[in-house]
């Protein structure tokens, strides 16, 4: 028998291997996952990586798939049908298959459980050790490029869930200096106390939202006028209104900002106007 891979409880080829295209490790990076080095058969520092490994789902609050020793016969159970002597084990854990939505699923889901062993030849890296490596040094971007519409969205994830289980809609990031980037899965507005409405500038690591770009254009074509000046939470939470946009959102008011009322803690009229402006714009240029 050729590799295999254990998929949620069964070993399969693995050219044939695979998993549900809603698994959110797929669609959200949602999961975590471990890798030990095998030498003669046997897992190396066993006991180091089962521990991070379990503090990394921890941490996400995915339970472990099974307990640790069934783990550990699993895991020598992919070495030993992969024929792998020196090598290495790798094993991830998604939250599981479920809808998308950034947000943990509602109802209970299976954490998705990969194993894949594979064997590496010790004596080519040894040789590649004897001779040592050289390294380039890169700026620390870890992850400083939200402009990308990368499917790495497990802040994002984290934060609706935070805004979840605070009775919110969507969450807010906040930079160092205090100043609101755009929302988990939208971007951020205010019309502040001036009565001027207000976004974040495309120099800020944000994503470009193109529902912000159209509402921009639509404002300009009203003759009005928007200001990318940035705003701090407490500038926000003294805004007139606030409002979110996203293809998901459209315009969406936003009525309070961790608790605290924003206006009258209605939906405001610009707010409602711009929503229905747009909507009325976007189904007449939809193509
Ligand atoms: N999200 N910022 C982030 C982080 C987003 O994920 C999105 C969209 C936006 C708004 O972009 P646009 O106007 O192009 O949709 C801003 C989509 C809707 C989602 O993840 O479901």
């Amino acid at each position: 028998m050729g590799r295999v891979a254990y998929v949620n409880g069964r070993f399969v080829r693995h050219a044939e291997a695979g998993v549900h295209i809603e698994d959110r490790g797929y669609q959200l990076a949602d999961g975590i996952y471990e890798v030990w080095a095998v030498f003669d058969g046997r897992l190396a520092d066993a006991e180091g990586h089962y521990a991070r490994l379990e503090r990394s789902l921890g941490e996400l609050r995915i339970p472990m798939p099974m307990s640790r020793k069934a783990l550990s016969l699993v895991l020598r159970e992919a070495v030993r049908r992969n024929r792998v002597k020196d090598g290495l084990v790798y094993l991830q854990v998604t939250r599981g298959v479920a809808p998308r939505d950034h947000a943990f699923p509602t109802q209970p889901v299976r954490p998705a459980l990969v194993i894949t062993a594979k064997s590496v030849d010790l004596a080519a890296a040894e040789a590649k050790a004897a001779k040592g490596i050289g390294v380039v040094t890169t700026p620390e971007t870890r992850w400083a490029r939200c402009d990308i519409k990368t499917i790495a969205l497990l802040p994002n994830v984290l934060a609706k869930q935070t805004a979840r289980e605070n009775g919110a809609g969507e969450a807010w990031f906040v930079d160092d200096l205090g100043l609101v980037t755009e929302g988990a899965s939208s971007n951020a507005w205010i019309v502040d106390r001036d009565g001027m409405l207000r976004t974040r500038d495309l120099n800020a690591n944000i994503l470009r939202g193109i529902t912000r770009k159209s509402l921009m254009d639509l404002i300009a074509r009203e003759g009005l006028e928007v200001s990318e000046r940035p705003f701090t939470v407490d500038e926000a939470k003294q805004a007139r209104e606030a409002f979110i946009t996203g293809a998901g959102s459209l315009v969406t008011p936003v009525v309070s900002i961790d608790g605290a009322k924003i206006g009258e803690g209605r939906p405001g009229p610009v707010a409602l106007r711009l929503r229905a402006s747009y909507v009325s714009d976007a189904k007449d240029r939809a193509a």
